[in-house]
C-alpha cells in the first residue's frame, strides 16, 4: 500500500515542477521554502493521531481496492469495476459533528475532510455508472476524476506525514 500512495506523491509533485519559472542566469537559487503545492488540492491540514488511526484501517482497505479498480478499468472488466465502485459509494461516511457533539473523532476532522468524502462517494458512483453504460471513455474519465479526490485528500491531509521521514 505503501507504493501506492508512494506513486501517488511523485504524482502530485509534477504540477508544482511545472510552475517553477526558469530563473535569470546569474541569480542564486530562492532558499529553500515550503514545497510548492497546487492551489486546487488544498493546502495540507494536520489531523489528530486519534483520526489517523481510525482513517487508517479504511484506507488500506481503499489502497487495495484501487489496484484492482485500476486493473478493472484499464482491462475493461465492467462486473469488476460496477462491484467495487459500488461497495466504495456505499461505504458508511464519517459523519460531520453535530453542535454540541462530543464525538472526538468527528470534531477533530476539518470541513474539507467531509466535502472529500463526499465527491469520493459521488465520482464512486459515476464510476459505476460509466462502467454500466458500456461507455469505455467515460470509463477512463470517471477512473481519473475519482483517483483526483483520493490526491486531493492525501494532499490536504496525508503530507504532513509523509514529510515527518
Ligand atoms: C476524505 C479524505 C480521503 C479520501 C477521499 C481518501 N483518503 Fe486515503 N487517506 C486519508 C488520510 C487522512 C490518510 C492517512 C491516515 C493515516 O494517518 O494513516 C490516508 C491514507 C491512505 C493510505 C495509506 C494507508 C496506510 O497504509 O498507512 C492509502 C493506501 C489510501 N489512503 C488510499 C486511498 C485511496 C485509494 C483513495 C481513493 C479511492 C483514498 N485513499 C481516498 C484520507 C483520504
Amino acid at each position: 500500500m505503501r507504493l501506492l500512495v508512494t506513486g501517488m506523491l511523485v504524482l502530485l509533485s509534477f504540477p508544482a515542477l511545472a510552475d517553477e519559472k526558469p530563473r535569470a542566469p546569474g541569480r542564486a537559487a530562492p532558499a529553500a521554502k515550503e514545497p510548492a503545492r497546487d492551489d486546487a488540492l488544498g493546502r495540507p491540514d494536520y489531523l489528530s493521531d486519534l483520526a489517523r488511526q481510525i482513517l487508517r484501517r479504511r484506507m488500506e482497505r481503499h489502497g487495495r481496492d484501487m489496484l484492482h479498480l485500476m486493473s478493472g478499468v484499464v482491462l475493461l472488466r465492467r462486473d469488476v469495476v460496477r462491484t467495487l465502485a459500488q461497495e466504495l459509494a456505499k461505504e458508511p461516511r464519517i459523519t460531520r459533528p453535530l453542535p454540541d457533539s462530543r464525538d472526538e473523532l468527528n470534531a477533530a476532522l476539518p470541513e474539507r475532510f467531509f466535502v472529500l468524502q463526499d465527491e469520493l462517494r459521488e465520482r464512486a458512483k459515476g464510476l459505476d455508472e460509466a462502467a454500466k453504460n458500456g461507455n469505455d471513455a467515460a470509463l477512463a474519465e470517471s477512473f481519473g476524476r475519482l483517483t483526483q479526490t483520493c490526491v486531493s485528500c492525501h494532499s490536504a491531509f496525508l503530507a504532513p506525514k509523509t514529510t515527518e521521514k
